[in-house]
């Protein structure tokens, strides 16, 4: 009995690192935090199970994790390349760019998205001598914009995936905080390495932070006007070679950035409709023993104003009870709509009505019409 009660933790140890580790890579603090503080609660009860040598080394490895979840998402003090492993994997992540493996199938909704993205990025790539016959101008940049957690990063992987492009993903703030000084150097670099790729694509997430509006101060004047000439020396030149941007706060991009032959497509991300959150829902449920009653019509429902990112965690927060139950008593545990109620009335939507507003007003102001679904 001992025995399979310290299987079943380990198990479950695993899964919350894993998770712990994933939500860390997305940037998901929050998520991050929960999972590694659940996974030093699991170590903890294993080290409860051990004796001797074994029970101390796990109760080291419990509280190393509080730890680990205390300082994640906080910056390291100084930067220095040699003690700081989160830099040393950027650049890493810089230099071997690998073609993600998400697919356009897995995201959900966002059909207009995904069609305008196909005309724009993906069948140039793969029909250029029809896009020759219909003389379809090719090439230039596309913004994505929308609320935070729509599914901006997802489908800039997805693209990459559908063309076979190398990915080369980085974060406006990674390239001001990181060198500073030097972004216009890195700029450069990065664009010199793409263009090197059979195919890739410059995947620029947080634009608004790596090129604000000019005029505000000169390091980000320099840089603005360093990304401006690099899409206008490479892009237009190397139909292979995609740039992608991803931003919740379009209105603070310098608009020169989007003139003609640059960003000049802007896609907007909204939040998910009640199909598309079934999807997720659906996706996030997969597989988990649920009740014979279990109804995801009323999630889909009640879900309304949620982000794809809030459904992720709100099934996953759901399938916390149950788990921890099933753990308890080496059983299965089935999943009810109650567990859902249970988390959904601690977390609200993290997109507000304000900040939708604002996303509304944008849209308006640069004539983008969007039809309001529900
Ligand atoms: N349309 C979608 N289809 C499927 N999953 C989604 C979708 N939108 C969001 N998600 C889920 O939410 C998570 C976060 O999405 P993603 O990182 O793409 O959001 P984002 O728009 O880039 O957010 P941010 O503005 O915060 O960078 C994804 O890992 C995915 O699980
Ligand atoms: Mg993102």
């Amino acid at each position: 009995m001992k025995e399979t009660n310290i299987n079943v933790l380990a198990d479950t140890f695993e899964l919350y690192m894993r998770k712990g580790k994933e939500a860390k890579e997305k940037g998901n603090i929050t998520l991050a935090k929960r999972n590694f503080l659940l996974a030093s609660e699991t170590m903890m009860r294993m080290a409860q199970l051990s004796k001797g040598n074994l029970k101390e080394v796990r109760m080291d490895r419990a509280r190393r994790l509080v730890e680990i979840a205390d300082n994640v998402g906080k910056k390291p003090a100084k930067i220095d390349k040699k003690n700081d492993d989160e830099e040393d994997d950027d650049i890493k992540k810089w230099q071997t760019a690998q073609i993600p493996d998400i697919k356009f199938a897995d995201v959900a909704g966002l059909d207009d998205v995904k069609k305008a993205i196909t005309i724009k990025m993906i069948n140039p790539v793969k029909y250029p001598e029809k896009y020759k016959m219909y003389a379809k101008k090719t090439g230039g940049g596309v913004l994505l914009y929308g609320p935070p957690g729509t599914g901006k990063t997802m489908i800039a992987k997805a693209i990459a995936n559908e063309v076979g492009a190398k990915f080369y993903a980085v974060k406006g703030s990674d390239i001001v905080s990181k060198w500073v000084g030097e972004s216009e150097k890195n700029i450069n670099s990065l664009f010199e390495e793409a263009n090197k790729q059979d195919r890739a694509i410059i995947f620029i997430d947080e634009m608004d932070s790596l090129i604000g509006k000019r005029g505000l101060d000169t390091h980000n004047d320099k840089r603005v006007n360093e990304f401006l000439q690099q899409i206008d020396g490479f892009a237009g030149r190397n139909p292979n070679l995609l740039l992608l941007g991803a931003t919740n706060r379009p209105w603070d991009i310098d608009s020169a950035a989007m003139r003609s032959g640059r960003f000049s497509q802007k896609i907007y991300l909204p939040l998910p409709d009640a199909p598309a959150r079934k999807f997720m829902l659906e996706k996030n449920m997969k597989g988990v023993p649920v009740a014979k009653d279990f109804d995801i019509d009323k999630i889909v429902e009640d879900t309304d104003g949620y982000s794809g990112a809030d459904i992720e965690e709100l099934c996953d927060r759901a399938k916390d009870e149950p788990l921890l139950q099933a753990i308890a008593t080496d059983s299965v545990v089935l999943v009810t709509n109650e567990d859902f109620d249970r988390v959904l009335s601690q977390m609200p939507p993290s997109v507000t009505e304000k900040e939708m507003q604002a996303f509304e007003d944008y849209n308006k102001e640069i004539g983008n019409y969007i039809k309001k679904k529900k």
